[in-house]
């Protein structure tokens, strides 16, 4: 069976709850391609007024982090009963912002893959090299690593259901969109990483994105190659463009 592609966005640190409503209102209508699972990944705040808002629609509201324990003393933190009940299925873990930012590592990316599949969550886990590790050669041995580590304990089924983002970190909200042939290069390893780890099967099901400065122009040709199952979009998920990207190949 082929992959059905996922185009998420991720709107980052953007977006009231007002500002949220009225965005998925103007985008809803622009969004509609049945060949596409559409999912707008937003602040924890916005979560239960997008969800309200989709209702009807073909979209998904998805969240952009989650903390690895069920609840407790963890001041700020979101729960993943917290995502489930307010009626969130995907979350991004991982993302190299939260990595930059938040000290987030690949240990803390594992035990997040691993809680958001314990209740039920699909898991966008993000990896990407840096500028310097693509220069100096080393941009697949480094991909391999954050995926080792963050499948760690993984079941087959899991792994099979799961969203791997491949973002090269020189490329997000640059500008600077990776060429199709990189982009597909570092997406093919990445499914044989998974092959090896597993199988042919679980490879064959996982869905992989690439993100990086996807616009409405590089979509189409990024969306076409055989081992890119979809975006993670950044910049360009929060205006009418991105009506264009889920629509890439109409
Ligand atoms: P960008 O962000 O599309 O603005 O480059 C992508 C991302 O960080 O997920």
């Amino acid at each position: 069976m082929p992959r059905r592609k996922i185009i998420a966005g991720n709107w980052k640190m953007n977006m009231t709850p007002s500002e949220a409503v009225e965005l998925i209102e103007t985008l809803k209508p622009l969004v509609v391609n049945e060949d596409v699972d559409v999912l707008f990944c937003v602040p924890a705040i916005d979560i239960i007024p997008a969800v309200e808002a989709v209702k009807g629609s073909n979209i998904m509201i998805g969240a952009e982090n989650m903390y690895f324990e069920d609840k407790g003393a963890f001041t700020g933190e979101i729960s993943p009963a917290m995502l489930t009940d307010a009626g969130v299925k995907y979350v991004i873990i991982g993302h190299s912002e939260r990595r930059e930012y938040f000290a987030e590592t690949d240990e803390t990316v594992n035990k997040k893959v691993l809680k958001a599949f314990e209740y039920g969550i699909t898991p966008i886990i993000c990896c990407g090299e840096t500028l310097t590790q693509r220069e100096q050669g080393v941009t697949i041995d480094f991909i391999r690593q954050q995926i080792k580590i963050a499948f760690l304990n993984v079941t087959p089924d899991q792994a099979a259901s799961a969203v791997i983002a491949y973002e090269p970190i020189w490329a997000i909200g640059t500008g600077k969109v990776a060429t199709t042939q990189q982009a597909q290069e570092v997406c093919k390893a990445i499914r044989d990483c998974i092959a090896e780890i597993y199988d042919d099967a679980v490879a064959a099901s996982i869905r992989i994105q690439y993100g990086g400065s996807v616009s409405a122009s590089s979509a189409p040709e990024l969306f076409a190659q055989p081992d890119i199952d979809g975006g993670l979009v950044g910049g360009a998920s929060l205006k009418a463009d991105f009506g264009q990207i889920v629509c890439y190949n109409k």
